[in-house]
C-alpha cells in the first residue's frame, strides 16, 4: 500500500513553507547567517517538538524561521521541500508563506519573493513539480497591518494564486479581515482561510460569508454543526485536512479519533495535506499512510482524495488535464 500511496500523483494544497524547515537545514542556515539557536543539536530540536496546542507550536515555528534572512535562504528552504515532496510522489505544491513574520525581523517581501520564485522555477525545471503561492495574513496581528502588506505586495499581485489567513485562531475571527479580503477580491485574487482548526464552526461560516473563500483550511470542527456540514457538502466546499497536524496539535488525541471518516461519510470534498511537515512528523506520504493505518481505506478512497486536490488546485487547465 505504501508503494501505491507513494506513486499516487498527489497535489498538496495546504503547506506552510516555513513549516517545512527541517532541523538539519535550520542548523546550517543558522551557521551561514551567524545566528545562535537555543538548541545544541538536531535531536534537541526534535525533542522540543512536543506541543500542547496551536499556540505552543506557533511559538517554536516563529522562532525556527529566524534563520531565514536572505533570498538564498528562502530558495534553499523551498528546494529542500520540493525535493522531499517529489520523492513522495507530490506533483504540485501550494505554499502558504507568512510575510509579516519576516517583516517583523527586518526581512522585506522582495527577499522572500525572490527566493521562493527562484525555487519554484527550479522545481518545475528539474523535478517537474508545479507550485502555487498563497500569501497568508497573520490573524493575531491587526487587520490594518494585513492591509498594508497586501498593498505593498502590488508588484507581486500577478504572482499570487491566493491570499490566506493563518496563525492563532481563537479570538481572531475571520470577520476581523473582511475589508482585507474584500480588497483581495477586488484585485481578482482568490481567497482561502484557516477555520475550524481550534476555532468554532461559526468561524467557518464567517470565512465563507465574509471572506468569500473557495477553500477552508482544516475545517474539522464543522462536524459540531450539522447545518454547516450540509452547506459545505451542497456547495462542495473543499476542506484541506491535515491529519498528523491535528494529532500533534492535540485537536484530536490520536489518529484513530480523527473525524476524517465522519467527514467522508458526510459527503464532504476532502483533501489530505501536511501543514507543517518538519514539525508534525512527516509530509504527504506519512499523512496518507497514517490514514491507511488508522482507517484501512481502500485504494479507491485515496485515489478520490488525490483527485479532489487536483480538481481544486490553483493550476492551469492544461496542467490539470495532464495530471488527471
Ligand atoms: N501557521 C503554520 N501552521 C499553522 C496552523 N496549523 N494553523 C494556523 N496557523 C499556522
Ligand atoms: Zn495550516
Amino acid at each position: 500500500m505504501r508503494d501505491f500511496l507513494r506513486r499516487l500523483p498527489k497535489a498538496e494544497l495546504h503547506l506552510h513553507i516555513e513549516g517545512s524547515l527541517e532541523p538539519e537545514l535550520m542548523f546550517s542556515l543558522a551557521e551561514r547567517n551567524g545566528i545562535r539557536l537555543p538548541y545544541g543539536s538536531v535531536e534537541e530540536v526534535r525533542a522540543a517538538y512536543d506541543f500542547a496546542d496551536l499556540q505552543s507550536f506557533l511559538d517554536l515555528y516563529y522562532q525556527g524561521m529566524s534563520v531565514l534572512r536572505t533570498a538564498e535562504d528562502f530558495h534553499d528552504l523551498a528546494m529542500d521541500y520540493f525535493r522531499r515532496a517529489s520523492a513522495e510522489g507530490v506533483v504540485h505544491v501550494e505554499m502558504h508563506f507568512d510575510p509579516q513574520a519576516h517583516l517583523a525581523r527586518g526581512v522585506e517581501l522582495p527577499v522572500v519573493m525572490e527566493g521562493l520564485s527562484r525555487a519554484r522555477r527550479q522545481a518545475w525545471r528539474e523535478l517537474g513539480v508545479s507550485s502555487a503561492m498563497i500569501l497568508a495574513f497573520l490573524r493575531d496581528r491587526p487587520a490594518e497591518e494585513a492591509m498594508q502588506v497586501l498593498e505593498s505586495a502590488a508588484p507581486y499581485w500577478e504572482m499570487l494564486d491566493a491570499v490566506g489567513l493563518d496563525s492563532a485562531e481563537q479570538g481572531n475571527p475571520p470577520e476581523k479581515f473582511a475589508a482585507v479580503f474584500r480588497f483581495a477580491r477586488e484585485l481578482g485574487i482568490p481567497r482561502v482561510a484557516h477555520a475550524g482548526e481550534e476555532g468554532p464552526p461559526a468561524y467557518i461560516r464567517e470565512a465563507l460569508d465574509l471572506l468569500d473563500v473557495c477553500r477552508i483550511d482544516h475545517g474539522v470542527r464543522c462536524l459540531e454543526d450539522p447545518t454547516l456540514v450540509a452547506r459545505l457538502r451542497d456547495e462542495r466546499v473543499v476542506l484541506t485536512v491535515c491529519p498528523l497536524s491535528n494529532v500533534r496539535l492535540r485537536v484530536v488525541e490520536r489518529m484513530s479519533d480523527h473525524p476524517l471518516p465522519q467527514l467522508l461519510e458526510a459527503g464532504l470534498t476532502l483533501t489530505l495535506n501536511s501543514d507543517d511537515p518538519a514539525y508534525f512528523g512527516g509530509g504527504m506520504l506519512e499523512n496518507f499512510a497514517a490514514c491507511h493505518e488508522a482507517f484501512g481505506w481502500s485504494k479507491e478512497t485515496f485515489t478520490g482524495l488525490a483527485r479532489n486536490a487536483l480538481e481544486a488546485a490553483f493550476m492551469s487547465d492544461e496542467r490539470r488535464q495532464a495530471l488527471l
